[in-house]
């Protein structure tokens, strides 16, 4: 059984991120069912709750010190593929996305990872460009299915609820179907690569 851990890329209070990311996870379940193979997960980087980087020894060296480094290390460690729920903040991802990717470097290693992104205009994709940069550098493959969801506050219902277009389900759909074909497909090669980190 491969895990697919669906982290939630932002934290303040009243965010938008858990509503992409459940109306994800609610797809993603549909299609695990049929494929047999596949567990979704979701992880709430506001309940994870790690301070600024703060280990005194780069993660390259592989010498956490900090109880919440070590935490964070296992709940990455147990996924064989990720989707990274991001906003765009200033153009890029968010601060706590960002600071909990810097924690770690050999638990990303080998893993394929997919996004789905909101914001205004741009729903956003330079928030994504960033992170398939910062994927190359963690041995991250990164997948060109995406979810890219723009101007979502025109699409709140009078209680404020997320309603997608069938368009934008079919993308996650497809999304989701790659990060399972890939997930199972990279776990073997992962185990030959992992003693050439
Ligand atoms: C600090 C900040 C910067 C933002 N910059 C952008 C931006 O550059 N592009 C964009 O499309 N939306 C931008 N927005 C709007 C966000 O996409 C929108 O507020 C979204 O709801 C943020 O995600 P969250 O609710 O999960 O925090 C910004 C919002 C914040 C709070």
């Amino acid at each position: 059984m491969n895990t697919v851990k669906i982290i939630i890329g932002s934290t303040r209070p009243q965010r938008f991120g858990p509503q992409i990311a459940s109306w994800v996870k609610g797809i993603a379940d549909e299609a695990a069912t049929a494929n047999g193979n596949t567990r979704f997960e979701l992880v709430d980087l506001a309940e994870v709750n790690l301070p600024l980087f703060d280990e005194a020894i780069p993660p390259m060296m592989n010498q956490p010190a900090n109880e919440h480094t070590k935490k964070w290390a296992g709940i990455v460690a147990e996924a064989d593929g990720y989707i990274f729920v991001t906003p765009e903040y200033n153009h890029s991802t968010s601060a706590a996305l960002k600071n909990a990717i810097d924690y770690l470097i050999y638990e990303w290693a080998h893993k394929p990872v997919a996004f789905a992104s909101y914001g205004s205009q741009a729903g956003g994709t330079r928030a994504v460009e960033h992170l398939r940069a910062i994927a190359g550098e963690l041995k991250l493959y990164d997948l060109r299915d995406q979810v890219m969801i723009s101007n979502y506050w025109a699409q709140l219902d009078e209680k404020g609820q997320f309603v997608p277009t069938p368009e934008q389900g079919d993308a996650v759909k497809a999304m989701v179907e790659a990060i399972m074909f890939w997930t199972e497909a990279m776990k073997a090669p992962r185990q030959k690569l992992a003693s050439q980190q």
